[in-house]
């Protein structure tokens, strides 16, 4: 049991990678905390979590929202006391031509991606530093650490542009909060199959965007939710301790980064 009695909290956690990530610690001894903006998806992982005899509960909130992540918070600590864990994990994705991109597809990816995890640490970080403990991870993306040459997912500049954001952040907050005894780190996913996935392009793309980044790794596979709940896991854990302002790349070994 690696983060036994520790209270976490995964956003976007109703669906594809969050799920995994949630459950994983859950299974491994935290009392854990299914926050997204679909209802439906949180009832349902919540519900798998209970039959599973884990302590869950769920919370519908948009992270792009002070108001509501104000709550969540007030919400967790009256049920649980306290805060160990935050995987900021919520992103969208709205890939579009450079040259036609616009505010609202620009705003929108910033918003969930960049700014949702400014606003889920500053929501957390008092009841942290009260604490002097606690460990946040926050998840980027291969695609925040540069681009690749040949067959690079294109059409992506608010996306990257958010999750090299999430990435510098977590260096300047890990500065910030370390003398408060809070780790701050990420896990940059390199492709794993999940709903946000299927989203990223057409369908008739899907299949051969996955074979080039089968090719684009030194594994030659895609990721599994699995692989980077296990690096959340890890960095969330007390086997981590001495780790922060770290991201942590899963990503197959990617050796086409600039
Ligand atoms: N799947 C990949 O290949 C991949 C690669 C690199 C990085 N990532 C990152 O991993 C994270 C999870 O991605 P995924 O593929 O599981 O995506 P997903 O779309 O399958 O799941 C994202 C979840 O976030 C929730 N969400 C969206 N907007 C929200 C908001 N405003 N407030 C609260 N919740 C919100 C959604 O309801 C959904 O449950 C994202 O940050 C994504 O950018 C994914």
């Amino acid at each position: 049991m690696r983060v036994l009695g520790r209270v976490a909290i995964v956003t976007g956690s109703g669906s594809g990678l969050g799920e995994t990530m949630v459950k994983r610690l859950a299974e491994e001894g935290a009392s854990v905390v299914v926050a997204d903006v679909n209802q439906a998806g949180i009832d349902r992982v919540v519900g798998e979590l209970q039959a599973a005899g884990r302590t869950a509960m769920g919370y519908k909130v948009d992270v792009t929202s002070q108001a509501e992540l104000k709550g969540l918070m007030t919400a967790v600590t009256e049920k649980f006391g306290r805060i160990d864990i935050l995987a900021n994990n919520a992103g969208v994705v709205r890939h579009r031509p450079f040259l036609t991109m616009g505010d609202e597809d620009w705003d929108s990816v910033l918003g969930v991606c960049l700014k949702g995890v400014f606003y889920c640490v500053q929501a957390v970080a008092e009841i942290m530093i009260r604490q002097k403990y606690g460990k946040i991870v926050n998840i980027s993306s291969v695609q925040g650490n540069g681009a690749a040459p040949g067959g690079a997912p294109a059409a992506t500049s608010n996306y990257a542009a958010a999750k090299a954001g999430v990435i510098q952040l977590t260096k300047t907050l890990a500065r910030e909060l370390g003398p408060h005894g809070i780790n701050v780190n990420s896990v940059a996913p390199g492709a794993v199959m999940t709903p946000g996935f299927l989203k990223s392009r057409p369908p008739d793309q899907i299949e051969g965007h996955m074979e080039a980044r089968k090719k684009g790794n030194v594994l030659h596979r895609m990721g599994t939710p699995e692989d980077m709940a296990n690096a959340v896991l890890f960095l969330a854990s007390e086997e981590s301790s001495f780790i922060s302002g770290q991201i942590l790349c899963v990503d197959g070994g990617r050796m086409d980064r600039l």
